[in-house]
């Protein structure tokens, strides 16, 4: 058949607010313009994140019936250990209540100042967490990666040159270890390739520097290696997994995105030191090892919720979603990243609004301009969340992007083809969207806290 379904029924509903344009105008003005701000009330689709977001399935709202809460030991932690040992094969696993604590976690016992950590592209609570402890981080995409509109496969891959130099320049043991993010969340959700893992693992081998994957999205990673890198179509995404896990000396997961989960994470090794290290480490501020701040009943979700990441039909599905959403796009001559990531469609906010500069900051007009017309919440990724304010200069950031992220298993066909709808009026309307202006803003992660104001 050539139509690919939903690989799942709807047992249980949740209504939708459905909204008109003054209701919506008048929440964005109390909102400050600014979507975090925003009443999840207020938004028909929401797809401002992909992050502890998605449907459990029943199997696992029946095992969370299961948790066992006991302080310690719990049948739940087994149940969570053995499987993430079976994807992973690490010897050491330890539970945190989302990835960023495994994060800073890994920070705080590995780095010192001025040590340099490369990755194709950190995500930003790793950076954060990386330079909060003085070191400093490095994105290392190849020049395939960082052209937004070239449709090419596992443009997240890592360019083995630049990370040569790095180590070259820096010295080995200025680097205690390097990352490479599945899929790359900030460069578009784009794969990296089982070859690029390996030839990375290889270089790093040379220097006696340890591998560390940051496997939010592992699950998606596996499904394009598996269709597009020659050699994997007849392994299953558990095979391809564990075969990407075994080129890692260390893991860390938001277990809120291929977790299936609406919390968790985890981080794993093999380095009975780097355990030790963690192991006190999160005892002082997450929990036992045997909870690390969750619940016996969050733990079972996510040990059921990794199996159902890697079953081919759901990532089949998942990823003729993006991709049906992007054609349609593309047909409009709406200009995204391509080809679509793993979990979210970008629109590239400076082809979008060609009529305002950086400082006028592209992207937040037109999430803003997107939430009026449909009610349709996305977050900009642009000058407002990574551009640099130093001595009140602002430094733009790279790109001027918009996310849609997809939620797991919560909207339709025919969800999407609103958003299609919505974004294609807002297309023909673009020259109307205004420039902002901040008005108010916290020193460091702004966007969340932001208040704007738009120029007419
Ligand atoms: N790594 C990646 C690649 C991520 O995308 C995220 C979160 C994290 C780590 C941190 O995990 O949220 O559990 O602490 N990304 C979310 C997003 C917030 O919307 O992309 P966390």
């Amino acid at each position: 058949m050539k139509t690919i379904i939903e690989p799942f029924r709807i047992k249980m509903t949740e209504a939708m607010v459905l909204t008109d344009r003054d209701y919506r105008m008048k929440q964005l003005d109390a909102a400050h313009y600014n979507m975090f701000l925003l009443n999840a009330q207020d938004v028909t689709i929401d797809l401002l994140s992909d992050s502890g977001t998605g449907a459990m399935s029943a199997q696992q709202w029946a095992a969370m019936m299961l948790g066992d809460e006991s302080y310690a030991g719990s049948t739940s932690w087994h149940h969570f250990q053995r499987t993430v040992r079976e994807i992973t094969g690490f010897k050491h696993i330890f539970p945190t209540h989302q990835g960023r604590a495994a994060e800073r976690i890994l920070a705080v016992t590995r780095l010192k100042p001025d040590d340099i950590v490369p990755s194709n592209s950190h995500f930003d609570t790793t950076r954060a967490n990386i330079e909060y402890v003085g070191a400093i981080t490095e994105d290392l995409l190849t020049p395939d990666g960082e052209n937004l509109s070239l449709d090419k496969k596992f443009k997240g891959n890592m360019d083995l040159n630049k990370l040569e130099h790095t180590i070259k320049k820096n010295k080995a043991k200025r680097i205690p270890f390097c990352m490479l993010t599945i899929t790359n969340n900030m460069g578009g959700g784009q794969p990296v390739s089982m070859e690029n893992i390996a030839q990375v693992k290889a270089l790093l081998q040379k220097h006696h520097i340890p591998l560390v994957i940051d496997s939010a999205r592992f699950a998606e990673n596996a499904y394009f290696i598996k269709e597009y890198e020659p050699g994997y179509k007849n392994k299953t995404l558990l095979d391809i997994a564990k075969s990407i896990f075994k080129l890692a000396d260390a893991t860390m997961m938001s277990a809120k995105k291929d977790g299936m989960a609406n919390i968790g994470g985890f981080f794993a090794c093999n380095n009975d030191e780097w355990a030790e290290d963690f192991r006190n480490m999160l005892i002082l501020t997450e929990g036992f090892p045997t909870y690390g701040g969750l619940a016996g009943r969050d733990l079972e979700a996510i040990a059921v919720g990794l199996m159902e990441a890697l079953e081919y039909e759901y990532q089949r599905y998942r990823h003729a979603t993006m991709e049906y959403m992007a054609s349609h796009l593309v047909d409009l001559t709406i200009p995204i990243v391509r080809p679509a990531g793993g979990h979210a469609i970008f629109l590239d906010a400076t082809g979008f609004c060609p009529h305002i500069k950086c400082s006028g900051y592209p992207g937040i007009g037109l999430v803003n301009a997107i939430y009026i017309e449909g009610g349709i919440r996305g977050v900009e990724l642009g000058t407002v969340m990574f551009g640099r304010v130093k001595n009140g200069v602002e430094k733009p950031a790279p790109h001027e992007l918009v996310r849609l992220a997809f939620p797991r298993r919560v909207y339709t066909q025919s969800h999407f083809d609103y958003v299609i709808e919505v974004i294609g009026q807002v297309w023909k309307q673009r020259l109307k969207i205004p420039p902002y202006v901040i008005t108010k803003q916290a020193p460091f992660l702004r966007h969340f806290t932001a208040h704007f104001k738009p120029v007419f």
